[in-house]
């Protein structure tokens, strides 16, 4: 769970440091950065590929990872349910992952059919990736849907990367306090660097 949160965490930071730049004025040819800077993901297709196959391949074995984990919890580390349950060890990001995750889920499958096949997107034109974003951000249910979204994807990269320490032994009683409030930065800064771009075409910052 660990390394393919891993990976999946260095390709949503480096995702949502691209998406910003949709706030850049266009470069001299009149072209929105992010236009261009589509093209240039797209300029070596080989590389394009392999980070589509490894960012899948992760995906699925995160997916393995957590219905194994969950059904540990679950059914095999006690043999009968508490009377009483009391959270000691567990928080409510902790708690909600296994219902976090599948809705992340639901929610990349959505944006890809909005963004990148442009299926659910009736503005879509294949390459105008600035103008993609903001039709789409323009009907406020589905600006409202990545917020929401986006907002649970936050829930779910603090308790996910404050894990990653701990499962990779980044662990000492000393830092511990350290590490949980760089997770809770890592986790904002990700939810707001995301839902700063819906918000902006909402309030017609970026049109
Ligand atoms: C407001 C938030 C977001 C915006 C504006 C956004 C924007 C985009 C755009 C414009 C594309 C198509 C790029 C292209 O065709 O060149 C794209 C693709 C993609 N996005 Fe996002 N994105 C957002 C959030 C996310 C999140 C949170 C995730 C994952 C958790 C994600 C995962 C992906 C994936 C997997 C692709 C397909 C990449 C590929 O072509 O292989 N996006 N996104």
């Amino acid at each position: 769970m660990a390394v393919t949160g891993f990976i999946l965490f260095g390709y949503v930071l480096a995702h949502m440091l691209g998406n910003l730049q949709i706030f850049l004025p266009p470069g001299p040819d009149g072209i929105p950065r992010l236009d261009h800077y589509a093209q240039q993901l797209r300029a070596v297709p080989p590389l394009l590929w392999g980070a589509r196959v490894a960012l899948l391949a992760s995906v699925v074995l995160h997916i393995v990872a957590a219905v194994q984990l969950t059904w540990l919890n679950k059914f095999k580390a006690r043999a009968s349910r508490y009377v009483k349950y009391t959270a000691s060890a567990s928080n409510y990001a902790s708690r909600t992952m296994i219902w976090s995750g599948p809705i992340i889920f639901f929610y990349v499958f959505y944006h890809l059919l909005d963004l990148t096949f442009g299926t659910v997107n009736p503005h879509f034109e294949e390459g105008k990736v600035f103008h993609n974003v903001v039709t789409s951000f323009q009907n406020p249910i589905v600006a409202l849907f990545y917020i929401v979204a986006n907002v649970l994807l936050a829930i779910h990269l603090y308790h996910g990367v404050w894990s990653m320490f701990q499962t990779l032994g980044v662990s000492h009683p000393r830092y511990n306090l350290l590490l949980k409030k760089a997770s809770v930065l890592f986790a904002t800064g990700i939810g707001v660097g995301f839902c700063v771009v819906p918000l902006a075409v909402l309030m017609g910052i970026v049109k």
